[in-house]
């Protein structure tokens, strides 16, 4: 057991499917995985292993922004020995081409959080998905014929920003969608040698103001947890 995931040794996947919400996690746990088992409620993190298609799959919550997604991805790496995290999560589109329901890829996580400044005193670090689970999951949405986005995005620590253009700097950089979690998730996984990847549904758009529904976000919700889960499923079986 580690301080926030009451888990035992050995009850965690190797590959985890990482949503903020933890009712998201029940919810891909009770509808998608097979003999399933719950191994964390701690603080109503939620956290379960089962079976996609024969493969051990584990779903953990990380919760709304970096500070909260860094402690479990921290557990899961360090105490774990979890190997490939792909987060499924929301976005804020900020690019014209692109609308509420799409897929974004991210290939890459800027950031305007002082996590990475810190730890890289100063620098800047370029966090990036890895490559290995990149090529599976392009495979998956091909094979599919799912339109998808691939590109930069923005992980933010603020959703509430009392600049409402300070998005722009990074939309004129080519910067796809804004959402709060994939660049700590990049660091860390780099950090312990591991893989990481986040596949992220628009569930709104700063430039056109559209906003889905919590109803709403179910249809593109269903097609991003079948990417991640095939996605876990080809790179297992190639690992
Ligand atoms: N900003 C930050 N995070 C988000 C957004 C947003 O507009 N939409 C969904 N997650």
């Amino acid at each position: 057991m580690s301080i926030h995931i009451g888990a035992r040794e050995g009850e965690i996947a190797e590959t985890v499917l990482l949503p903020g919400d933890p009712l998201r996690a029940r919810f891909v746990a009770e509808n998608w995985l097979q003999d399933v088992r719950q191994y964390n409620e701690v603080r109503g993190m939620l956290g379960y292993t089962g079976l996609w298609k024969g493969e051990r799959i584990s779903v953990q919550g990380s919760g709304m922004g970096m500070p909260s997604l860094a402690i479990y991805v921290n557990e899961l790496l360090r105490f774990y020995g979890v190997r490939r995290l792909i987060r499924i999560g929301s976005c804020g589109a900020i690019q014209a081409g692109i609308a509420v329901h799409d897929l974004i890829l991210a290939m890459s996580a800027s950031t305007s959080s002082a996590m990475n400044r810190e730890r890289f005193r100063g620098m800047d670090y370029a966090a990036t998905a890895s490559w290995h689970l990149f090529r599976r999951a392009l495979a998956v949405l091909e094979e599919k014929g799912i339109p998808f986005h691939a590109g930069n995005i923005l992980s933010s620590d603020t959703f509430y920003d009392d600049d409402p253009d300070a998005w722009r700097v990074w939309a004129n950089h080519g910067v796809l969608a804004i959402e709060m979690e994939a660049n700590q998730l990049y660091t860390l996984a780099a950090r312990h040698q591991a893989e990481a990847l986040a596949l992220l549904t628009v569930s709104d758009s700063l430039i056109t103001s559209e906003e889905l529904s919590p109803d709403e976000r179910q249809g593109s919700f269903h097609v991003m947890v079948e990417v991640a889960l095939e996605t876990a499923l080809e790179r297992a079986r190639r690992t």
